[in-house]
């Protein structure tokens, strides 16, 4: 597999090191061969090259199966405006590598109960998908910009048929995988690309009758996700109301440095993290690198194909948490380990398993 990596600002590096640690470990012992080459990306992207998405760096997407990024943003350009930011490097990115559906799993690991704000009666059992898609909406819809001496500023949000039939089809064929569930999210009582949204999701529902499809808006959905969790297995919605419930889903599990996620259905696939840059941790060796080492894990499932070795890392990590190895965002108490033991930990794990011993002796 070649691998494009790209660890980008403030903790991505850190926690990139500790997923390629990692993957490396894993990739050893099933026999995945894995080359990586590194490029630049975001704020760190423009200090050194001048753009957030250098042409070298697209350059290193050629011939590549998949990319990991770490973190995009950097507060020294705050300032900036939207087209010139680091975070405009990822999204042209996004478009680049075609990836429409981004999927963001977010579930109730039982050793980490605890540090969920949830109480333990609402959270205990959730595990859900939250299915964004991720090249349409109002991230990337024309016209947008300032007018009248910007003191008036616009978006557009639009959405084709084909866009939100191919990201449902993704939703139905993961729910196959999972408990059958599709909860499609939309503001269809307000919005027309909602209206056309829903008719097109349930469109594709008739080719999954085995799945079934329940629609919610948007704020309602909000509303269950802290009420009633698990009531959710795939939630398929549009990139905004993705990107905003995908963080109220993640942090559900007690901390955003946890949860992983996948881009897929374009040329190169994309991992990431769903946290993002986390300015005032970088450099300490602190952040959680949980959420980008199970990111490594998502690659070698989806990409690499070898459920086995995914499993292998997520294991790692169940059984890293469960014998109580905390960072410092999840830890209760001052007893936390660093970014880089907390890889190595995993790291360990991950090859005891699948290595030396049988799974039913390494716990
Ligand atoms: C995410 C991030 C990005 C997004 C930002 C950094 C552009 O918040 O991946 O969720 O909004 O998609
Ligand atoms: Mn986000």
């Amino acid at each position: 597999m070649k691998i494009t990596v790209l660890p980008g600002d403030g903790v991505g590096p850190e926690v990139t090191r500790e997923a390629l640690r990692v993957l490396n470990a894993v990739a050893l012992v099933h026999s995945i061969e894995i080359e990586t080459t590194g490029a630049l990306i975001g704020g760190c992207a423009i200090r050194e090259a001048g753009s957030p998405l250098p042409e070298e760096t697209v350059a290193a997407f050629e011939g590549a199966d998949a990319v990991l990024l770490g973190a995009v943003g950097d507060p020294a350009y705050d300032h900036l405006l939207p087209d010139q930011r680091p975070e405009i490097g990822l999204l042209k990115m996004r478009q680049h590598l075609g990836g429409f559906a981004n999927l963001r799993p977010s579930k109730a690991y039982g050793s980490l109960i605890d540090s969920s704000p949830l109480r333990r009666e609402i959270f205990e059992g959730t595990d859900l998908l939250i299915v964004r898609e991720l090249l349409g909406g109002l991230y990337f819809g024309t016209p947008r910009g300032f007018e009248d001496g910007n003191s008036s500023a616009f978006n557009t949000m639009r959405y084709s048929t084909a866009e939100v039939e191919r990201v449902a089809r993704v939703a139905f064929e993961s729910a196959r995988g999972r408990r059958r569930k599709v909860t499609s999210v939309d503001k269809a009582n307000v919005l027309e690309t909602s209206r056309l949204w829903r008719e097109s999701v349930s469109k594709v529902a008739a080719d999954y009758p085995d799945v079934e499809l329940d629609h919610l808006f948007v704020d309602a959905c909000a509303m269950h996700l802290v009420t009633n969790p698990t009531r959710f297995d795939v939630v398929l919605t549009e990139n905004l109301f993705g990107d905003i419930l995908s963080d109220e889903a993640a942090v559900l599990t007690g901390s955003l440095g946890m949860l992983a996620s996948a881009t897929i259905g374009g040329k190169i696939d994309l991992f990431e993290p769903v946290h993002g840059s986390a300015p005032d941790i970088a450099g300490k060796d602190l952040a959680n690198p949980i959420g980008a080492i199970a990111s490594a894990a998502m690659l070698l499932r989806y990409t690499g194909k070898n459920e086995e070795a995914a499993l292998a890392i997520e294991s790692a990590i169940e059984r890293a948490l469960a014998e109580g190895y905390r960072t410092a965002d999840i830890a209760r108490d001052d007893n936390s380990i660093s970014t880089t033991a907390m890889g190595e930990l995993i790291a360990r794990y991950a090859l005891g398993k699948t290595a030396s011993q049988p799974a039913s002796q390494a716990n």
